[in-house]
């Protein structure tokens, strides 16, 4: 009989398995995967390239972050959720142990867009979360409704934090690592599993979800061009009715934006660095963060 590998187990197994080869990684995550290992209570040894999860919070600390953070807001300003999804990001930020970095609030901007653009949908049905860092974007999609389900496909090291943070971040959340058919289906009529997660070598499981919304945020620029077609060849097939991507990458680094497979999709900004687009006609508007979402990140 089919089982799945729920919470805490899930996390050890993909501890166990965080520096095996995987197919799906590049070249430059070859070479910086290495750089870096994970403990059992999220602690990074070395150096990851995944984005500032910095622990340090003191008052003063706090109030430089959010000081210098104050003119980034107005590339935002015109979402109508962003006190509401900033104040989420910022109870999640606290509930982690996580200073409330430049890195949380451009993943806060970006859910605040998506929910400009699908008000009453972004918080139902499924959400891919093709990649995360330190479950960021994962824990606001979830924080925002009792209603959806966040599957998130990485490579096993990352998905590990992924996991770790997310747990942190709601205790009593139901995990679950899918690797067949079999536990795919499982976990999807499972109601009390929030978060399915899937290491990037089995996403073919992920043909099994309905998949309403897919989020991509600065990593399809770090994978070959064979797993980028692969990711839209599954969001081209799942079985849900509309689905809306919201993918924001840069033009060109391991891969070639202008060499993903488009198709009918239509793109809504290209202005150098960062992409926006849609599928099955659900029209983001262009991003108002433009190059400057990709800058540099504030380190304290
Ligand atoms: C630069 S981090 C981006 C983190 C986060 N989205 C952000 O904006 O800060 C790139 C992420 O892509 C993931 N990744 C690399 N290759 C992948 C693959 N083949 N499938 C899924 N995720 C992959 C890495 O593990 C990492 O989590």
């Amino acid at each position: 009989m089919t089982k799945l590998t729920l919470n805490e187990d899930a996390v050890h197994e993909l501890l166990a398995h965080a520096d095996d080869d995987e197919q799906s990684t590049s070249v430059y995550w070859n070479e910086h995967k290495n750089l870096f290992d994970v403990q059992s209570d999220g602690t990074i040894i070395g150096n990851s390239v995944l984005g500032n999860a910095s622990t340090k919070r003191s008052f003063l600390r706090d109030a430089a972050h959010y000081l210098l953070q104050y003119p980034l807001k107005k590339w935002a300003r015109q979402y109508r959720t962003l006190g509401q999804c900033e104040k989420l990001g910022r109870k999640i930020a606290k509930r982690t142990g996580r200073q409330f970095t430049y890195d949380f609030l451009r993943h806060v901007f970006t859910l605040a867009l998506i929910q400009q653009h699908r008000p009453e949908k972004t918080t139902v049905g499924n959400t891919l979360v093709i990649e995360d860092g330190f479950g960021t974007m994962a824990s606001l999609i979830l924080g925002h409704s009792p209603d959806t389900r966040v599957i998130i496909v990485n490579l096993t090291k990352s998905l590990t934090l992924d996991l770790i943070y997310l747990k942190r971040a709601y205790p009593s959340i139901g995990m679950a690592l899918v690797k067949s058919d079999e536990e795919m289906d499982l976990a999807l009529l499972d109601t009390a599993i929030r978060v399915i997660a899937v290491q990037a070598d089995h996403c073919d499981v992920l043909y099994r979800a309905p998949i309403h919304l897919a989020v991509n945020i600065v990593s399809m620029q770090e994978m070959d061009l064979p797993v980028v077609e692969k990711y839209f060849h599954i969001l081209r097939s799942n079985p849900a009715k509309t689905t809306s991507f919201y993918c924001c990458n840069r033009r060109v680094k391991i891969s070639n934006f202008d060499e993903y497979p488009m198709g009918f999709l239509k793109i809504v900004s290209a202005n150098g660095v960062n992409i926006t687009i849609v599928i099955n006609g659900h029209l983001f508007a262009n991003d108002p963060m433009g190059i400057k979402q990709l800058c540099t990140d504030l380190w304290i």
